[in-house]
Protein backbone atom coordinates (compact mmCIF):
# COMPACT_ATOMS: atom_id res chain seq x y z
CA UNK A 1 0.00 0.00 0.00
CA UNK A 2 1.08 3.03 -0.73
CA UNK A 3 -0.43 6.70 0.15
CA UNK A 4 0.20 10.15 -1.29
CA UNK A 5 -1.93 13.07 0.31
CA UNK A 6 -4.75 11.22 1.71
CA UNK A 7 -5.86 8.44 -0.84
CA UNK A 8 -4.47 4.85 -0.84
CA UNK A 9 -3.79 2.32 -3.56
CA UNK A 10 -3.61 -1.17 -2.75
CA UNK A 11 -2.54 -4.33 -4.64
CA UNK A 12 -4.89 -6.87 -3.63
CA UNK A 13 -1.81 -9.69 -3.46
CA UNK A 14 -3.25 -12.58 -1.78
CA UNK A 15 -1.70 -11.71 1.50
CA UNK A 16 1.72 -12.18 0.39
CA UNK A 17 4.37 -9.30 1.19
CA UNK A 18 4.85 -6.70 -1.48
CA UNK A 19 7.58 -6.19 -4.37
CA UNK A 20 7.07 -3.31 -6.62
CA UNK A 21 10.68 -3.56 -7.98
CA UNK A 22 13.27 -5.68 -9.24
CA UNK A 23 12.83 -8.03 -12.43
CA UNK A 24 11.65 -10.77 -10.73
CA UNK A 25 8.75 -8.75 -9.01
CA UNK A 26 5.74 -11.01 -9.83
CA UNK A 27 3.37 -7.77 -9.84
CA UNK A 28 5.63 -7.13 -13.11
CA UNK A 29 3.23 -8.08 -15.83
CA UNK A 30 4.10 -6.48 -18.89
CA UNK A 31 3.90 -7.50 -22.19
CA UNK A 32 3.19 -11.25 -23.32
CA UNK A 33 6.49 -12.61 -21.14
CA UNK A 34 5.14 -13.42 -17.90
CA UNK A 35 0.85 -13.84 -19.01
CA UNK A 36 -0.84 -16.22 -17.22
CA UNK A 37 1.95 -17.09 -14.83
CA UNK A 38 0.65 -14.81 -11.68
CA UNK A 39 -1.54 -16.33 -9.04
CA UNK A 40 -2.64 -12.98 -7.60
CA UNK A 41 -5.68 -11.39 -8.21
CA UNK A 42 -4.96 -9.18 -11.56
CA UNK A 43 -7.10 -5.88 -9.93
CA UNK A 44 -5.90 -2.79 -8.11
CA UNK A 45 -7.89 -0.68 -5.55
CA UNK A 46 -7.67 2.96 -4.98
CA UNK A 47 -9.33 4.15 -1.56
CA UNK A 48 -9.60 7.97 -1.56
CA UNK A 49 -9.34 8.15 1.84
CA UNK A 50 -11.17 12.09 2.14
CA UNK A 51 -14.24 10.58 1.10
CA UNK A 52 -13.51 6.82 2.10
CA UNK A 53 -14.69 5.84 -1.61
CA UNK A 54 -12.87 3.11 -2.63
CA UNK A 55 -12.99 2.16 -6.68
CA UNK A 56 -11.43 -1.41 -7.97
CA UNK A 57 -10.08 -1.77 -11.27
CA UNK A 58 -8.49 -4.78 -13.38
CA UNK A 59 -4.72 -4.53 -14.13
CA UNK A 60 -3.93 -5.78 -17.66
CA UNK A 61 -0.42 -6.42 -18.62
CA UNK A 62 1.12 -4.72 -15.75
CA UNK A 63 -1.71 -1.82 -16.93
CA UNK A 64 -4.56 -0.02 -15.27
CA UNK A 65 -6.68 2.52 -16.21
CA UNK A 66 -6.38 5.88 -15.18
CA UNK A 67 -10.43 6.40 -15.55
CA UNK A 68 -10.39 4.84 -11.58
CA UNK A 69 -8.57 8.01 -10.61
CA UNK A 70 -11.48 9.75 -12.61
CA UNK A 71 -14.13 7.54 -11.04
CA UNK A 72 -12.81 8.16 -7.79
CA UNK A 73 -12.83 12.38 -8.33
CA UNK A 74 -12.62 13.95 -11.68
CA UNK A 75 -10.73 16.78 -10.37
CA UNK A 76 -8.08 14.46 -9.44
CA UNK A 77 -4.76 14.16 -11.11
CA UNK A 78 -1.46 11.99 -10.90
CA UNK A 79 1.87 13.60 -10.85
CA UNK A 80 3.87 11.92 -13.26
CA UNK A 81 6.74 14.66 -15.00
CA UNK A 82 8.33 13.11 -17.82
CA UNK A 83 5.73 10.36 -17.96
CA UNK A 84 7.98 7.76 -16.19
CA UNK A 85 4.75 5.59 -14.76
CA UNK A 86 2.23 6.59 -17.58
CA UNK A 87 0.61 4.64 -20.80
CA UNK A 88 -0.29 6.71 -22.79
CA UNK A 89 -1.21 4.44 -25.64
CA UNK A 90 -1.81 0.72 -26.60
CA UNK A 91 0.73 -0.45 -29.15
CA UNK A 92 1.42 -3.36 -30.84
CA UNK A 93 4.62 -2.16 -33.01
CA UNK A 94 7.54 -2.94 -30.40
CA UNK A 95 8.16 -4.89 -27.13
CA UNK A 96 10.84 -3.60 -25.19
CA UNK A 97 11.65 -5.20 -21.70
CA UNK A 98 14.07 -2.97 -20.16
CA UNK A 99 15.32 -5.17 -17.00
CA UNK A 100 15.97 -8.26 -19.53
CA UNK A 101 17.17 -6.30 -22.31
CA UNK A 102 14.85 -7.74 -25.07
CA UNK A 103 13.76 -5.92 -27.87
CA UNK A 104 11.01 -7.09 -30.53
CA UNK A 105 9.22 -5.66 -33.74
CA UNK A 106 6.04 -7.15 -34.12
CA UNK A 107 7.36 -10.03 -32.10
CA UNK A 108 10.65 -10.90 -34.10
CA UNK A 109 13.83 -10.47 -31.96
CA UNK A 110 15.94 -7.62 -32.94
CA UNK A 111 19.05 -10.02 -32.71
CA UNK A 112 16.99 -12.48 -35.50
CA UNK A 113 15.58 -9.48 -37.74
CA UNK A 114 19.65 -7.74 -37.69
CA UNK A 115 20.94 -10.95 -38.69
CA UNK A 116 18.33 -12.07 -41.18
CA UNK A 117 16.23 -9.41 -42.40
CA UNK A 118 16.34 -6.09 -44.19
CA UNK A 119 15.72 -2.37 -43.42
CA UNK A 120 12.79 -2.28 -46.34
CA UNK A 121 11.58 -5.97 -45.04
CA UNK A 122 11.44 -4.50 -41.63
CA UNK A 123 10.05 -1.09 -42.23
CA UNK A 124 6.92 -3.31 -43.92
CA UNK A 125 6.85 -5.33 -41.02
CA UNK A 126 6.82 -2.80 -38.52
CA UNK A 127 4.03 -0.71 -40.88
CA UNK A 128 1.89 -3.73 -41.49
CA UNK A 129 2.66 -5.79 -38.97
CA UNK A 130 3.57 -9.10 -41.07
CA UNK A 131 6.58 -9.88 -43.10
CA UNK A 132 6.01 -9.20 -46.80
CA UNK A 133 6.05 -12.47 -48.72
CA UNK A 134 8.26 -12.46 -51.99
CA UNK A 135 5.57 -10.68 -54.26
CA UNK A 136 4.68 -8.11 -51.21
CA UNK A 137 8.54 -7.35 -50.76
CA UNK A 138 9.10 -6.28 -54.41
CA UNK A 139 6.30 -4.58 -54.93
CA UNK A 140 7.51 -2.42 -51.54
CA UNK A 141 11.08 -2.37 -52.62
CA UNK A 142 9.80 -0.92 -55.75
CA UNK A 143 7.43 1.46 -54.79
CA UNK A 144 10.65 2.51 -51.97
CA UNK A 145 12.79 2.84 -54.94
CA UNK A 146 10.52 4.77 -57.26
CA UNK A 147 9.54 7.66 -54.94
CA UNK A 148 13.48 8.79 -53.74
CA UNK A 149 13.51 11.55 -56.00
CA UNK A 150 12.83 14.74 -54.67
CA UNK A 151 11.30 18.07 -56.52
CA UNK A 152 13.65 20.14 -58.01
CA UNK A 153 12.57 23.36 -55.95
CA UNK A 154 12.99 21.54 -52.70
CA UNK A 155 17.03 21.24 -53.41
CA UNK A 156 17.32 24.52 -55.31
CA UNK A 157 15.16 27.17 -53.70
CA UNK A 158 15.02 25.63 -50.54
CA UNK A 159 18.24 23.97 -49.34
CA UNK A 160 20.47 26.37 -50.92
CA UNK A 161 18.99 29.37 -48.70
CA UNK A 162 20.43 28.18 -45.64
CA UNK A 163 23.85 29.16 -44.10
CA UNK A 164 27.16 27.33 -45.66
CA UNK A 165 27.98 25.86 -41.84
CA UNK A 166 24.25 25.01 -40.94
CA UNK A 167 23.86 21.27 -39.35
CA UNK A 168 22.07 18.85 -41.44
CA UNK A 169 20.24 17.75 -38.56
CA UNK A 170 18.51 21.07 -38.35
CA UNK A 171 18.19 21.04 -42.09
CA UNK A 172 16.50 17.70 -41.63
CA UNK A 173 14.10 18.78 -39.57
CA UNK A 174 13.18 21.97 -41.72
CA UNK A 175 13.21 20.05 -44.67
CA UNK A 176 10.69 17.45 -43.61
CA UNK A 177 8.25 19.84 -42.50
CA UNK A 178 8.62 21.89 -45.89
CA UNK A 179 8.27 18.91 -48.10
CA UNK A 180 5.00 18.43 -46.93
CA UNK A 181 4.30 21.44 -48.35
CA UNK A 182 4.42 20.01 -51.90
CA UNK A 183 2.28 17.20 -51.47
CA UNK A 184 -1.35 19.27 -50.75
CA UNK A 185 -2.85 15.60 -50.23
CA UNK A 186 -0.87 15.42 -47.14
CA UNK A 187 -3.47 17.04 -44.89
CA UNK A 188 -6.21 14.20 -46.10
CA UNK A 189 -5.46 12.02 -42.71
CA UNK A 190 -8.50 10.24 -42.55
CA UNK A 191 -8.40 8.68 -46.45
CA UNK A 192 -5.90 5.12 -45.85
CA UNK A 193 -4.54 5.85 -49.46
CA UNK A 194 -3.23 9.05 -48.49
CA UNK A 195 -1.72 8.02 -45.77
CA UNK A 196 -0.15 5.35 -47.08
CA UNK A 197 1.18 7.30 -50.12
CA UNK A 198 2.75 9.89 -47.75
CA UNK A 199 4.39 6.88 -45.20
CA UNK A 200 6.01 5.59 -48.90
CA UNK A 201 7.58 9.24 -49.99
CA UNK A 202 8.81 9.64 -46.36
CA UNK A 203 10.62 6.72 -46.30
CA UNK A 204 11.87 6.27 -49.87
CA UNK A 205 12.75 10.06 -49.48
CA UNK A 206 14.33 10.71 -46.26
CA UNK A 207 17.96 9.29 -47.21
CA UNK A 208 17.76 11.55 -49.96
CA UNK A 209 16.53 15.01 -48.16
CA UNK A 210 19.65 13.37 -45.60
CA UNK A 211 22.27 12.79 -48.48
CA UNK A 212 20.94 16.46 -49.40
CA UNK A 213 21.98 18.33 -46.39
CA UNK A 214 25.66 16.81 -46.35
CA UNK A 215 26.07 17.68 -50.17
CA UNK A 216 25.16 21.37 -49.16
CA UNK A 217 27.64 21.74 -46.70
CA UNK A 218 30.62 20.34 -47.99
CA UNK A 219 29.80 22.31 -51.36
CA UNK A 220 29.36 19.40 -53.18
CA UNK A 221 27.15 18.90 -56.62
CA UNK A 222 24.00 17.05 -55.32
CA UNK A 223 23.87 12.78 -56.38
CA UNK A 224 20.45 12.02 -57.75
CA UNK A 225 18.89 8.74 -56.29
CA UNK A 226 20.51 5.64 -58.15
CA UNK A 227 17.37 2.92 -59.08
CA UNK A 228 19.68 0.20 -59.39
CA UNK A 229 20.82 -0.13 -56.19
CA UNK A 230 19.44 -1.23 -52.37
CA UNK A 231 18.20 1.38 -50.05
CA UNK A 232 21.30 1.38 -47.96
CA UNK A 233 23.40 1.39 -51.10
CA UNK A 234 21.85 3.98 -53.10
CA UNK A 235 22.36 6.59 -49.67
CA UNK A 236 25.93 5.99 -49.51
CA UNK A 237 26.24 6.16 -53.41
CA UNK A 238 24.16 9.49 -52.46
CA UNK A 239 26.72 10.66 -50.00
CA UNK A 240 29.79 9.58 -51.78
CA UNK A 241 30.07 9.38 -54.85
CA UNK A 242 32.02 12.07 -56.47
CA UNK A 243 32.89 10.89 -59.82
CA UNK A 244 32.61 7.27 -59.46
CA UNK A 245 31.75 5.24 -56.35
CA UNK A 246 31.13 1.49 -56.10
CA UNK A 247 29.48 0.38 -52.45
CA UNK A 248 31.27 -2.27 -50.62
CA UNK A 249 28.71 -5.03 -49.70
CA UNK A 250 30.27 -5.16 -46.27
CA UNK A 251 29.62 -1.71 -45.75
CA UNK A 252 26.44 -2.13 -47.68
CA UNK A 253 24.89 -4.58 -45.38
CA UNK A 254 26.76 -2.83 -41.94
CA UNK A 255 24.68 0.64 -42.87
CA UNK A 256 21.19 -2.11 -43.26
CA UNK A 257 21.93 -3.15 -39.52
CA UNK A 258 22.33 0.16 -38.52
CA UNK A 259 18.85 1.25 -39.45
CA UNK A 260 17.25 -2.09 -38.68
CA UNK A 261 18.41 -1.68 -35.19
CA UNK A 262 17.42 2.15 -35.25
CA UNK A 263 13.70 1.07 -36.87
CA UNK A 264 11.69 1.70 -33.70
CA UNK A 265 12.13 2.18 -29.97
CA UNK A 266 8.34 2.20 -28.75
CA UNK A 267 7.06 5.67 -26.96
CA UNK A 268 10.71 7.05 -26.68
CA UNK A 269 10.41 10.81 -26.53
CA UNK A 270 10.78 11.54 -30.72
CA UNK A 271 8.11 8.96 -30.98
CA UNK A 272 5.76 10.72 -28.19
CA UNK A 273 6.09 14.04 -30.13
CA UNK A 274 5.01 12.21 -33.28
CA UNK A 275 2.41 11.09 -31.20
CA UNK A 276 1.31 14.40 -29.51
CA UNK A 277 1.61 16.23 -32.70
CA UNK A 278 -0.23 13.83 -35.23
CA UNK A 279 -2.98 13.64 -32.45
CA UNK A 280 -3.73 17.11 -33.56
CA UNK A 281 -3.98 15.48 -36.77
CA UNK A 282 -1.39 18.03 -37.93
CA UNK A 283 -0.15 16.35 -41.40
CA UNK A 284 2.51 13.21 -41.16
CA UNK A 285 5.38 15.83 -42.59
CA UNK A 286 4.94 18.52 -39.89
CA UNK A 287 4.65 15.81 -37.17
CA UNK A 288 7.53 13.85 -38.29
CA UNK A 289 9.39 17.04 -38.20
CA UNK A 290 8.71 17.59 -34.24
CA UNK A 291 9.81 13.74 -34.03
CA UNK A 292 12.93 14.76 -35.61
CA UNK A 293 13.47 17.62 -33.97
CA UNK A 294 13.23 15.56 -30.37
CA UNK A 295 15.37 13.20 -31.47
CA UNK A 296 17.93 16.29 -32.29
CA UNK A 297 18.55 16.58 -28.55
CA UNK A 298 21.52 15.26 -26.52
CA UNK A 299 20.07 13.28 -24.43
CA UNK A 300 18.35 11.17 -27.04
CA UNK A 301 19.49 11.29 -30.78
CA UNK A 302 22.19 13.29 -30.53
CA UNK A 303 23.82 10.89 -27.88
CA UNK A 304 25.79 9.28 -30.60
CA UNK A 305 27.30 12.58 -31.80
CA UNK A 306 28.36 13.63 -27.83
CA UNK A 307 30.04 10.22 -27.49
CA UNK A 308 32.51 10.91 -30.15
CA UNK A 309 33.25 14.64 -29.17
CA UNK A 310 33.95 12.79 -25.55
CA UNK A 311 35.95 10.10 -26.91
CA UNK A 312 38.05 12.84 -28.60
CA UNK A 313 37.92 15.00 -25.56
CA UNK A 314 38.96 12.40 -23.51
CA UNK A 315 42.13 11.48 -26.26
CA UNK A 316 43.97 8.36 -24.88
CA UNK A 317 43.08 5.29 -22.29
CA UNK A 318 45.14 6.87 -19.95
CA UNK A 319 42.79 9.56 -19.18
CA UNK A 320 40.12 7.24 -18.78
CA UNK A 321 39.81 7.14 -14.75
CA UNK A 322 40.55 11.03 -14.29
CA UNK A 323 37.55 11.09 -16.87
CA UNK A 324 35.36 8.55 -15.02
CA UNK A 325 36.11 10.57 -11.82
CA UNK A 326 34.88 13.26 -13.06
CA UNK A 327 31.53 11.46 -14.42
CA UNK A 328 30.82 10.24 -10.64
CA UNK A 329 31.62 13.41 -9.24
CA UNK A 330 28.73 15.35 -11.02
CA UNK A 331 31.10 17.64 -11.76
CA UNK A 332 32.11 16.73 -15.49
CA UNK A 333 29.48 15.58 -17.70
CA UNK A 334 27.37 12.58 -18.04
CA UNK A 335 29.09 9.35 -19.82
CA UNK A 336 27.34 9.40 -22.82
CA UNK A 337 26.07 6.58 -24.70
CA UNK A 338 25.30 5.23 -21.12
CA UNK A 339 22.25 4.79 -19.03
CA UNK A 340 18.95 4.35 -20.70
CA UNK A 341 15.31 5.18 -19.21
CA UNK A 342 13.97 1.77 -19.99
CA UNK A 343 17.03 -0.65 -20.73
CA UNK A 344 18.54 -1.66 -16.94
CA UNK A 345 20.29 -4.03 -18.70
CA UNK A 346 22.73 -4.29 -21.92
CA UNK A 347 21.03 -2.73 -24.36
CA UNK A 348 20.50 -5.05 -27.03
CA UNK A 349 21.24 -3.16 -29.96
CA UNK A 350 24.19 -1.92 -28.90
CA UNK A 351 25.62 -5.71 -28.70
CA UNK A 352 24.88 -6.10 -32.41
CA UNK A 353 26.27 -2.64 -32.78
CA UNK A 354 29.43 -3.69 -30.94
CA UNK A 355 30.22 -6.73 -33.58
CA UNK A 356 29.12 -4.91 -36.48
CA UNK A 357 31.47 -2.34 -35.80
CA UNK A 358 34.11 -5.15 -35.58
CA UNK A 359 32.47 -6.08 -39.07
CA UNK A 360 33.40 -2.52 -40.36
CA UNK A 361 36.73 -1.69 -39.21
CA UNK A 362 37.93 -5.17 -41.28
CA UNK A 363 37.11 -2.97 -44.08
CA UNK A 364 37.97 0.60 -42.72
CA UNK A 365 40.88 0.19 -40.49
CA UNK A 366 39.92 0.10 -36.69
CA UNK A 367 38.39 3.42 -35.93
CA UNK A 368 41.51 4.99 -33.22
CA UNK A 369 38.83 5.94 -30.30
CA UNK A 370 37.29 2.47 -30.22
CA UNK A 371 40.42 1.61 -27.35
CA UNK A 372 39.30 4.32 -25.55
CA UNK A 373 35.53 3.22 -25.85
CA UNK A 374 36.18 -0.17 -24.72
CA UNK A 375 38.23 0.74 -21.81
CA UNK A 376 35.31 3.20 -20.50
CA UNK A 377 32.91 0.46 -20.95
CA UNK A 378 35.31 -1.86 -18.94
CA UNK A 379 35.40 0.57 -16.35
CA UNK A 380 32.08 1.68 -15.89
CA UNK A 381 31.01 -2.36 -16.18
CA UNK A 382 32.60 -2.96 -12.84
CA UNK A 383 32.28 0.66 -11.46
CA UNK A 384 29.68 0.22 -8.36
CA UNK A 385 28.38 3.64 -9.57
CA UNK A 386 27.39 2.78 -12.69
CA UNK A 387 26.25 -0.91 -11.75
CA UNK A 388 24.04 0.33 -8.94
CA UNK A 389 22.61 2.17 -11.06
CA UNK A 390 22.24 -0.21 -13.83
CA UNK A 391 24.06 1.85 -16.48
CA UNK A 392 24.84 -0.28 -19.22
CA UNK A 393 25.70 1.01 -22.80
CA UNK A 394 23.01 1.98 -25.02
CA UNK A 395 22.73 2.00 -28.78
CA UNK A 396 24.50 5.29 -28.74
CA UNK A 397 28.13 4.15 -27.55
CA UNK A 398 29.22 2.58 -30.38
CA UNK A 399 27.19 3.76 -33.37
CA UNK A 400 29.11 7.21 -33.70
CA UNK A 401 32.52 4.91 -33.86
CA UNK A 402 30.85 3.20 -36.51
CA UNK A 403 29.49 6.19 -38.58
CA UNK A 404 33.04 7.80 -38.17
CA UNK A 405 34.63 4.86 -39.36
CA UNK A 406 32.58 4.87 -42.60
CA UNK A 407 33.51 8.70 -42.81
CA UNK A 408 30.24 10.45 -42.00
CA UNK A 409 31.37 13.71 -39.90
CA UNK A 410 29.73 13.71 -36.53
CA UNK A 411 27.13 16.37 -37.65
CA UNK A 412 25.36 13.97 -39.68
CA UNK A 413 25.20 10.95 -37.08
CA UNK A 414 22.11 12.19 -35.93
CA UNK A 415 20.66 12.74 -39.32
CA UNK A 416 21.49 8.96 -39.49
CA UNK A 417 19.25 7.87 -36.65
CA UNK A 418 16.37 9.95 -37.96
CA UNK A 419 16.59 8.33 -41.70
CA UNK A 420 15.65 4.82 -40.24
CA UNK A 421 13.62 6.18 -37.33
CA UNK A 422 11.17 7.70 -39.73
CA UNK A 423 9.59 4.32 -40.46
CA UNK A 424 9.18 3.76 -36.68
CA UNK A 425 7.16 7.38 -36.79
CA UNK A 426 5.41 6.74 -39.34
CA UNK A 427 3.80 3.13 -37.83
CA UNK A 428 3.28 4.91 -34.81
CA UNK A 429 1.41 7.89 -36.11
CA UNK A 430 -0.76 5.27 -38.05
CA UNK A 431 -1.56 3.32 -35.20
CA UNK A 432 -2.71 6.39 -33.58
CA UNK A 433 -5.30 7.59 -36.17
CA UNK A 434 -6.63 4.26 -36.07
CA UNK A 435 -7.09 4.01 -32.33
CA UNK A 436 -10.49 4.86 -31.37
CA UNK A 437 -9.23 5.30 -27.46
CA UNK A 438 -7.05 8.52 -28.92
CA UNK A 439 -7.91 11.98 -28.71
CA UNK A 440 -6.23 15.56 -29.13
CA UNK A 441 -2.87 14.99 -26.41
CA UNK A 442 -3.44 17.66 -23.61
CA UNK A 443 -2.11 16.35 -20.04
CA UNK A 444 -2.95 18.27 -16.96
CA UNK A 445 -0.98 20.45 -14.45
CA UNK A 446 -0.26 20.87 -11.24
CA UNK A 447 -0.62 24.39 -10.55
CA UNK A 448 1.86 26.11 -8.52
CA UNK A 449 1.96 29.22 -9.01
CA UNK A 450 0.46 32.75 -7.39
CA UNK A 451 -3.27 32.57 -6.33
CA UNK A 452 -5.31 35.86 -7.79
CA UNK A 453 -4.24 39.13 -7.25
CA UNK A 454 -4.54 42.52 -8.48
CA UNK A 455 -2.47 44.41 -11.39
CA UNK A 456 -0.71 46.69 -10.19
CA UNK A 457 0.38 50.10 -12.44
CA UNK A 458 4.28 50.03 -13.55
CA UNK A 459 4.31 53.02 -11.25
CA UNK A 460 3.37 51.19 -7.87
CA UNK A 461 5.93 48.12 -8.30
N1 LIG B 1 26.57 9.00 -16.81
C1 LIG B 1 26.65 9.18 -15.47
N2 LIG B 1 25.60 9.08 -14.64
C2 LIG B 1 24.42 8.79 -15.19
C3 LIG B 1 24.24 8.58 -16.58
C4 LIG B 1 25.38 8.68 -17.39
N3 LIG B 1 25.31 8.49 -18.71
N4 LIG B 1 22.96 8.30 -16.84
C5 LIG B 1 22.32 8.33 -15.66
N5 LIG B 1 23.21 8.63 -14.66
C6 LIG B 1 22.93 8.69 -13.23
C7 LIG B 1 22.24 10.00 -12.86
O1 LIG B 1 23.15 11.00 -12.50
C8 LIG B 1 21.39 9.55 -11.70
O2 LIG B 1 22.22 9.44 -10.56
P1 LIG B 1 21.64 9.84 -9.10
O3 LIG B 1 20.56 8.83 -8.84
O4 LIG B 1 22.82 9.76 -8.19
O5 LIG B 1 21.11 11.24 -9.23
C9 LIG B 1 20.95 8.14 -12.09
O6 LIG B 1 22.00 7.66 -12.95
C10 LIG B 1 19.62 8.08 -12.83
O7 LIG B 1 19.69 8.98 -13.93
P2 LIG B 1 18.43 9.73 -14.54
O8 LIG B 1 18.90 10.94 -15.25
O9 LIG B 1 17.40 9.90 -13.47
O10 LIG B 1 17.90 8.63 -15.55
P3 LIG B 1 16.95 8.91 -16.77
O11 LIG B 1 16.21 7.66 -17.01
O12 LIG B 1 16.17 10.15 -16.58
O13 LIG B 1 17.98 9.20 -17.96
C11 LIG B 1 19.24 9.06 -19.92
C12 LIG B 1 18.19 8.39 -19.04
C13 LIG B 1 19.44 8.26 -21.20
C14 LIG B 1 18.76 10.48 -20.30
C15 LIG B 1 20.55 9.16 -19.12
O14 LIG B 1 21.00 7.86 -18.77
C16 LIG B 1 21.64 9.93 -19.86
O15 LIG B 1 21.69 11.16 -19.78
N6 LIG B 1 22.54 9.20 -20.60
C17 LIG B 1 23.55 9.85 -21.40
C18 LIG B 1 22.94 10.30 -22.71
C19 LIG B 1 22.66 9.15 -23.64
O16 LIG B 1 23.50 8.28 -23.84
N7 LIG B 1 21.48 9.18 -24.27
C20 LIG B 1 21.07 8.18 -25.25
C21 LIG B 1 19.91 7.40 -24.79
S1 LIG B 1 19.61 5.95 -25.79
C22 LIG B 1 19.14 6.50 -27.36
C23 LIG B 1 17.96 7.39 -27.38
O17 LIG B 1 17.05 7.34 -26.56
O18 LIG B 1 17.88 8.14 -28.34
Amino acid sequence: MWGWGSSTINLLNGGESLRTTGPNNPYRKRGPRNKGTSKVPDTITITDDRTGKTVTVPITDGVFPATAVRELDPSLYIYDPAYMQTAACKSSITYLDGEAGILRYRGYPIEQLAEKSTYLEVAYLLLNGELPNTEQLAQWTRDVTHHTFIHENMRKRFVDGFHYDAHPMGMFVSSLAALGTFYNDAKEIEDKASRDKQILRMIAKTPTLAAMAYRFSAGLPFVYPNNSLSFPANFLNMMWNVGGYEVDPRLERAMDVLFILHADHEQNCGTTAMRVVGSSHADPYTSAAAAASALYGPLHGGANEAVVRMLEDIGSIENVPAFMEEVKSGKGSRLMGFGHRVYKNYDPRAKIIKKTAYDVFEVTGKNPLLDIALKLEETALSDPYFVDRKLYPNVDFYSGLIYQALGFPVAMFTVLFAIPRTVGWLAHWQELLNDKDQKISRPRQWYTGPETRDYVPIVAR
